[in-house]
């Protein structure tokens, strides 16, 4: 199709183009410009098979682990092979812009939406959503880096205002997207929040910081139906409103009509809709499926495994000799696929695989606890007691596996859970069970941190599940035979009690949050008031051990690197992540006590050592400056910290910069 330029365009052709044709495509003026779809969510395709809508029924494609799971692994090539494998299932259903990655900050953990988020670390959550979207264009598909910014609650989530300080705003929340416009994302989808008084589809400043300091040089979308008035909207520089608004369509032709509208503004959101349907359609060619489905899979098992993370292992009761166990295994999940809700529901492509059925393909003896009934959710466990309890004791049970979920309905878009609690039904089912049991092992499937003082010391071990898609429960299956050695760990912090979070106290009614608690988001406040947590951030266990060792600091012009080794010290591979924190300690002005600056994965072979060599950059040591309305270095001393979590920090160092 011979290109088109916005100019050569009436005024009528270019308000519609700034509009979509439906809920996934643009309008192509009758065959101008060529159409693209786009379609969720970040982890799986979800393609509704009819275009008017966004909730009809969607078209089965692969469910991979969410991306709570995926920070989990904290494993940029993993996010990266994510990308590639779902840019290859859009194009089995011929998609063009898969919306994706969400990189919005966990201030909350009751955020619906957490479980499709990445972390309370901007860094980690930049890093990981950079990779993801590489491996998604280098398919020459787009990702849409969503939602710019702040959406961080989903209560009341069109009406609410972000009141947060620019220093927040620069270091925490805008600072993924920074990072991962890196990668050139081909689209940026607002979000429907309010920040600091302007409703983000109307946002120039934003935006203006968006194309100008991050280089951001494609389509900025809105969320759909983040627009509220689109003369606005397009002032501020949002090229393209979704779905198609009557309403907006009309109200913006009867004001071109009137004289009413910026032309100019008009032509250059009318053209970026031109240059980024001509830019779908030459890339289009250029798609060669590079992974069978059977190589997707693999992928997503590859997430699983390492993005499950093992909480708790008491004496080492895990792994868990399949020779040796009679399992029974308890709880809603036995027979229920459990997923977070909203958006990013994926129809998975084939039957999920069961926990029992996995565990029995890994050579155990397992059976599932008899139910007098078992409809989904907590509240089913209860049937499900009485055959546990029964069975434990009458069946010479070794290992009592207990499952636990908060799916679909708990944890979705669209609302906030109310606390970090589990059912009643759900820990009396613990409590129960492991009081008759030679040992109980609880494995939880949520994308949220939940509260577990109430019961854990009652347990043997505990298994962060996470929702791990529709092969998880095989990469269980062998994290308790001990064939996988866990080695994710947490992206957020698990508070004792909810109450713990600064910003759950800060101030927040109807129309207003208030970021009260500022740069002190997650694990910056935990590690700077010393309030003590359930497990903290960078927190997980493995069945292998490792010593941290020699760490040597070098300056390379304005890099700091970082060296040191970590030695396996037991008899089985595992991967280790190791966490450099950084604390100013001549600051000038307010800082959290330390913050994460760098990681790497790494396998490290039975007894083996592996050196690492990990380097800072300048923005390592930056703060942002609201007198100097700039990035700044405080120049002075600085300690530099490595650890396994952000409490286990194992070696430190301090260094001039
Ligand atoms: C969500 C977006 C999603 C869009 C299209 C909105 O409700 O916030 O993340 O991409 O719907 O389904």
């Amino acid at each position: 199709m011979k290109k088109i330029t916005a100019k050569e365009l009436t005024n009528e052709e270019k308000a519609r183009l700034v509009i979509g044709k439906n809920t996934w495509h643009n309008e192509d003026l009758g065959g101008k410009v060529p159409v693209f779809m786009m379609s969720d969510g970040p982890v799986g395709v979800r393609h509704p098979r009819d275009v008017n809508s966004a909730t009809s029924d969607t078209a089965p494609s692969i469910a991979y682990p969410c991306f709570e799971a995926l920070s989990q692994t904290w494993n940029l090539e993993l996010a990266n092979k994510l990308g590639k494998a779902i840019a290859n299932d859009c194009m089995d259903l011929d998609i063009d812009v898969i919306l994706g990655p969400g990189v919005n900050i966990k201030r909350l953990p009751i955020n619906g939406r957490n479980f499709e988020y990445l972390s309370e670390d901007p860094l980690l959550a930049g890093l990981l959503a950079k990779s993801y979207i590489e491996g998604v264009q280098n398919e020459n598909v787009g990702a849409c880096l969503k939602h710019y910014c702040c959406n961080n609650t989903e209560s009341s989530r069109n009406y609410k205002s972000m009141d947060v300080s620019t220093r927040a705003l620069r270091e925490i929340y805008l600072k993924p997207f920074e990072i991962a416009s890196k990668a050139k994302p081909w689209e940026v989808m607002c979000s429907y929040n309010l920040v600091n008084g302007c409703r983000m589809s109307e946002n120039k400043k934003l935006y203006n910081i968006l194309r100008n300091e991050f280089g951001f040089d494609g389509l900025i979308v809105s969320d759909w139906g983040a627009v509220m008035d689109r003369e606005k909207s397009l002032n501020a520089g949002l090229d393209l409103e979704m779905p198609y608004s009557k309403e907006h369509l009309d109200d913006l032709l009867n004001k071109i009509k009137e004289d009413q509208i910026d032309l100019d503004q008009l032509n250059t959101c009318a053209q970026r809709v031109i240059d980024f349907a001509f830019k779908a359609e030459n890339t289009r060619p250029l798609r060669k499926k590079t992974l069978s489905t059977e190589d997707r899979y693999d992928i997503a098992r590859e997430i699983a495994n390492e993005g499950i993370v093992l909480l708790k292992n008491e004496n080492n009761v895990l792994p868990l000799n399949p020779k040796e166990e009679r399992l029974l295994v308890s709880g809603a999940p036995l027979n229920w696929y459990v997923y977070g809700g909203g958006s990013s529901e994926v129809t998975p492509l084939k039957e999920y695989v069961k926990l029992l059925d996995a565990l029995k393909e890994e050579g155990f003896n397992a059976k599932g606890a008899n139910a007098l009934e078992f409809n989904r959710g907590p509240v089913s466990c209860v049937g499900n007691l009485v055959g546990a309890l029964n069975q434990t004791i009458k069946e010479n049970i070794t290992t009592s596996i207990v499952t636990i979920s908060q799916d679909n309905w708990e944890q979705s878009e669209g609302y906030n859970r109310q606390n970090l609690l589990l059912s009643n039904e759900q820990v009396s089912l613990i409590h129960e069970v492991a009081k008759v049991s030679k040992k109980t092992v609880v494995i939880i499937y949520a994308g949220a941190p939940i509260e577990m003082g109430e019961w854990i010391d009652e347990v043997d071990a505990v298994i962060w599940a996470s929702y791990t898609g529709e092969k998880g429960n095989e990469s269980i299956a062998k994290i308790l035979s001990g064939k996988v050695n866990p080695s994710g760990k947490t992206s957020e912090t698990f508070p004792l009690l909810l109450e713990d979070f600064d910003s759950i106290n800060a101030y927040e009614d109807a129309r207003s949050c208030v970021y009260e608690e500022d740069l002190n988001v997650g694990y910056r406040q935990f590690v700077t008031d010393n309030t003590p947590v359930l497990f903290p951030f960078g927190y997980g266990l493995s069945y292998s051990n490792f010593e941290y060792d020699n760490l040597k600091l070098s300056k390379e012009d304005k890099k700091v690197i970082v060296e040191f080794d970590v030695t396996n010290t037991s008899n089985i591979d595992g991967k280790e992540v190791a966490e450099v924190y950084v604390e100013d300690l001549t600051r000038v002005t307010y800082r959290p006590k330390y913050e994460l600056k760098g990681f790497e994965k790494a396998l490290i072979k039975a007894k083996q050592t592996k050196h690492f060599r990990i380097e800072l950059g300048e923005d390592a040591f930056q703060y942002y400056s609201t007198s100097y309305d700039k990035w700044t270095v405080n120049h002075g001393v600085f300690k530099i910290m490595v650890g396994k979590n952000c409490l286990d920090i194992e070696l430190e160092e301090n260094i001039e910069y």
